[in-house]
């Protein structure tokens, strides 16, 4: 790829202010929303009333559409239409331009804040293709947006992606490393990295062909972040493998390689954030499955978002590679995912987040959890290492340790009681988190009582004694029932120790 190529292809595009904020001004809000649903005819629609360098580009490289050579050529005065077709971007035929990559405006908000990349990828959905490639190299969608949520907002040495597709989380890891290692199994991919990489004038991000942790051997990191191909499909004849999302592996497999692959990779203090799916087997929870795959000298996080049966979980993947109920083959398809669930004694498939990472302080932590509620993902990163530290922080301590501190309630903690017509108490009480992972836990007089009273003043058994003299209790009995939860208050944000 030659450097020279890309810096003015991104001079035109920085020209042409190619960006979301000169999309919307385009288009207008509700067309560029419409983007966003992977529908293109409303920003097609007001682009072409408006020609200009921006309309050209919007329809060649964001919605894919053919333009014709004079016009695409007026909006890449630097680049020039033999440019595009040397990095790839075109074909020319005729008189006309044929998209073969998008390159799109691409907003980002990290733990480091807010921010936009040009990001080169495949032609897809928006672009009008219904049946992906084999091989082809996803753009940024929910899942990478997810990842990159999750990422510990941590300054630090190496980072490694594994699995790097277009190139986005490793550009989210190089605003937190030093150094980035990106592999792929895909050549295509790894080429669309670099160019991303070069696009938007970032260095150190070196790529790695490969499978799995093959192109690192003998090295440690101190962040790795993956969105692998965790989707599970039946290795049977005539169904679609897609590179992008399917490892090749039978089950979850690939899901479990990467997740024993960690301790091998991370350094000592080192972190892990990653986006997985694991089955359900012969009435086992996944989560159990989750569990026995994490290395025992790692802290262990799994968070399930969702869990689908067979059915629907293959129905999911169907429609993603563009198989839908009414196509000739959607039975067919499904009949193959179906046989291999039922083969295999898989009952469920959950889908989730995993954070791991190696103890600071050598002690291990082990959370498996169903979270299904809606998660705002803004102070997600922040929240999981500060969940790590918590949990870090209480195995240090004993009740009677933890019975000398002093801790306040987080700010986003509301309490909701619910009451019966005419009771004369609640029969309800619950803490409700606005941040964090969004939870909401109920809580009895005590608990409530406690936690209302963490004002960081007195220390939490001096409260437990006052709580137990209200409620006519005994201290010790109402102290060994409260601090478990007073614990685990603490590991989910709802408590914090003064000192933070
Ligand atoms: C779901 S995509 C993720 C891409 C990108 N990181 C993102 O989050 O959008 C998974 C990537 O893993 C790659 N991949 C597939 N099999 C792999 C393997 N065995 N080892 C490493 N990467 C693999 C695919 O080519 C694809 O680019």
């Amino acid at each position: 790829m030659e450097r020279t190529l890309v810096d003015a292809l991104a001079r035109d595009l920085a020209a042409a202010d190619l960006t979301g904020g000169g999309v919307a001004a385009l288009v207008g809000d509700a067309a560029q929303a419409a983007l966003g649903r992977m529908m293109a005819a409303p920003a097609r629609r007001a682009a072409l009333r408006s020609p200009g360098p921006r309309s050209t580009l919007l329809r060649a490289l964001v919605l894919g559409d053919r333009v014709p050579t004079a016009e695409l050529a007026d909006a890449l005065p630097e680049l020039g239409v033999d440019g595009a077709v040397a990095l790839g971007l075109v074909a020319v035929e005729g008189g006309t331009a044929r998209p073969l990559l998008a390159v799109r405006p691409t907003p980002f908000r990290d733990a480091l804040g807010v921010g936009e990349w040009w990001i080169a990828s495949d032609l897809d959905e928006l672009s009008g293709v219904s049946r992906l490639r084999p091989d082809h190299v996803l753009g940024v969608g929910g899942a990478a947006r997810t990842l990159a949520a999750l990422l510990p907002p941590v300054r630090c040495g190496t980072a490694l992606d594994l699995g790097t597709g277009c190139g986005v989380i490793a550009l989210h890891l190089r605003r937190l490393a030093d150094r980035v290692v990106a592999t792929d199994v895909s050549e295509r991919a790894l080429h669309l990295t670099r160019l991303n990489a070069a696009l938007n004038g970032v260095d150190g991000i070196e790529t790695r062909l490969g499978s799995l942790y093959e192109p690192v051997e003998g090295e440690r990191f101190d962040l790795v972040a993956s969105n692998p191909p965790f989707v599970i499909a039946p290795r049977a004849e005539g169904v679609p493998a897609y590179e992008y999302r399917d490892g090749g592996r039978t089950g979850d497999a690939l899901m479990a390689a990467v997740v024993q692959g960690l301790g091998a990779h991370l350094q000592p203090g080192g972190a892990a954030r990653l986006l997985g799916n694991w089955e359900a087997v012969g009435g086992r929870d996944g989560l159990a499955r989750v569990e026995e795959w994490a290395d025992a000298s790692l802290d262990v996080w799994a968070i399930e978002r969702e869990t689908l049966d067979p059915a629907q979980y293959a129905a999911l993947w169907l429609r993603d590679g563009g198989t839908l109920p009414r196509d000739p083959d959607h039975d067919r398809l499904l009949g193959a995912w179906l046989d291999d669930f039922e083969h295999r004694g898989v009952d469920a498939v959950g889908m989730g987040w995993l954070a791991l990472q190696s103890p600071p302080a050598g002690r291990c932590t082990a959370r498996f959890e169903r979270l299904p509620q809606p998660i705002a993902l803004e102070r997600a990163g922040a929240h999981l290492a500060e969940a790590f530290a918590a949990g870090e922080w209480l195995a240090g301590l004993d009740d009677a340790a933890l019975a000398a501190e002093h801790l306040h309630v987080a700010p986003d903690v509301t309490e909701v009681r619910h009451q019966r017509p005419g009771a004369s108490g609640p029969t309800v009480i619950e803490l409700r988190q606005g941040g964090g992972l969004g939870r909401t836990v109920s809580v009895d007089t005590a608990l409530a009582g406690l936690v209302g009273a963490c004002d960081g003043e007195l220390p939490v058994g001096t409260l437990v004694d006052a709580i137990a003299a209200l409620l006519e209790v005994d201290a010790g009995i109402l102290a060994a029932d409260l601090l478990p939860r007073v614990r685990e208050l603490v590991v989910t944000g709802f408590l914090r120790p003064v000192s933070d």
